[in-house]
């Protein structure tokens, strides 16, 4: 048993999944997370806001019965995903006089995903409120955080938005309820680098929205409660801001037998030299999470890759696809690395950056063992990049 109270009246009743590794099959969770779902209680009406992922759901059914919950009315989702809405058929049966509130669109996916039928929904529209006697709830459409149906519940008289996926963290702790916590935020920033930075610009248009209302407490459906809602509504800002880069280069790579790690060694020193930070990532072992928390806000991105069959090497290939997903705001790459006897290396990893036009800085690509005017050429571009960070003034 786990409840955290939030206000009077206001309880977060969700399950803790400690030992969680992966999300959807992708994500590493190096410290597990949470599933919230927020108990209010109002003076005539009961409402959960989400509930867990099924594998969890004995924790949030041990909540309710602890604080003694024999109603619910209105069991409110705020995104199909079935990490906080796949107890809800559960929870229709243990209470089966409770309506699941939601938007249009999160209706149809959730009769797609969960078979909830039709009689058992209130529809919801953008600015819609609903009372619970002495508490409003009042929704507020924040699509594309990272699925197009999600909304936010705003309870008017706490001041507290339930923002599901958005501003969460992938985050087990029993410390919910935070201020500013520097943990927490690397956290919040691995998830938003994982699932939102793709959407920045709608999310954008979501903060706006959200800031038309006093917010003193951010609920989110992962990780901690944010008691100093600026805290993490000031660092969204920053990152998805396009303007705000770091004089950072991103260099994954991978190396076969030596000699694009040599080429990758002598660039790093090389950037270094210049004061340029540099976060490299062997891409047989990096974990992804780390690589995308870094693409937030970094300048540049320059990838290190043998070529292997003819091509880049699957890994490096796997890097380059991943960084074009998440469609980071970098505003030049460039690729290193080494072949034996040829390919098309370079053409197959330019043609994978569809969604993203950074400027392409002239690559060094060598055959063999890296010479001295091989090294010439990284410091080269080392050089250009020196150059490139200080038109954008990161230097
Ligand atoms: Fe936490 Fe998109 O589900």
């Amino acid at each position: 048993m786990a409840i955290f109270k939030v206000k009077d009246n206001v309880y977060e009743v969700g399950a803790i999944h400690w030992d969680r590794a992966i999300f959807d099959e992708l994500i590493p969770l190096p410290h597990g997370t949470s599933y919230n779902a927020y108990l209010i209680k109002g003076s005539e009406k009961t409402a959960l806001i989400d509930t867990v992922d099924p594998e969890t759901l004995e924790q949030l059914l041990a909540n309710l019965r602890h604080l003694k919950v024999e109603k619910i009315d209105y069991i409110i989702s705020s995104h199909a995903e079935q990490d906080h809405s796949g107890g809800i058929p559960e929870l229709l049966k243990l209470y089966p006089e409770a309506k699941v509130v939601t938007n249009a669109k999160c209706k149809t996916f959730l009769m797609d995903l969960l078979h909830i039928p039709e009689d058992k929904f209130i529809v919801v529209g953008d600015g819609e409120k609903l009372s619970l006697g002495d508490k409003t709830l009042e929704f507020i459409l924040t699509p594309w955080v990272h699925w197009p149906e999600t909304m936010t519940t705003y309870l008017v008289e706490d001041k507290i938005a339930f923002t599901c996926d958005f501003f969460g963290s992938h985050l087990a702790t029993t410390n919910m309820l935070i201020e500013e916590d520097p943990v927490v935020l690397e956290e919040a920033k691995r998830y938003y680098a994982e699932i939102m930075m793709p959407f920045r610009r709608q999310i954008g248009k979501n903060i706006a929205k959200l800031e038309e209302r006093k917010i003193e407490i951010i609920a989110p459906s992962h990780g901690p409660v944010y008691l100093k809602p600026q805290f993490i509504i000031n660092a969204y800002k920053d990152w998805i801001d396009e303007s705000k880069v770091t004089n950072t280069v991103i260099l994954p790579y991978v190396s076969m037998h030596g000699s694009t790690k040599r080429m990758v060694c002598h660039f790093i020193d090389a950037l270094v030299k210049r004061g340029i930070h540099v976060k490299p990532f062997n891409l047989t072992k990096a974990d992804l999470g780390q690589l995308s928390i870094a693409l937030v806000d970094a300048a540049t991105l320059v990838v290190g890759t043998p070529m292997v069959l003819a091509g880049a090497h699957p890994a490096a290939i796997y890097g380059v696809f991943l960084v074009n997903a998440l469609k980071p705001k970098i505003k030049y790459a460039s690729f290193i690395g080494s072949y034996g006897w040829g390919g098309r290396m370079l053409d197959q990893m330019k043609a994978l950056l569809t969604q993203i036009k950074p400027e392409i800085l002239e690559p060094v690509v060598v055959k063999g063992n890296p010479r001295a005017e091989d090294f010439k050429k990284l410091d080269e571009l080392a050089d250009k990049i020196f150059e490139k960070h200080k038109e954008l003034g990161v230097i």
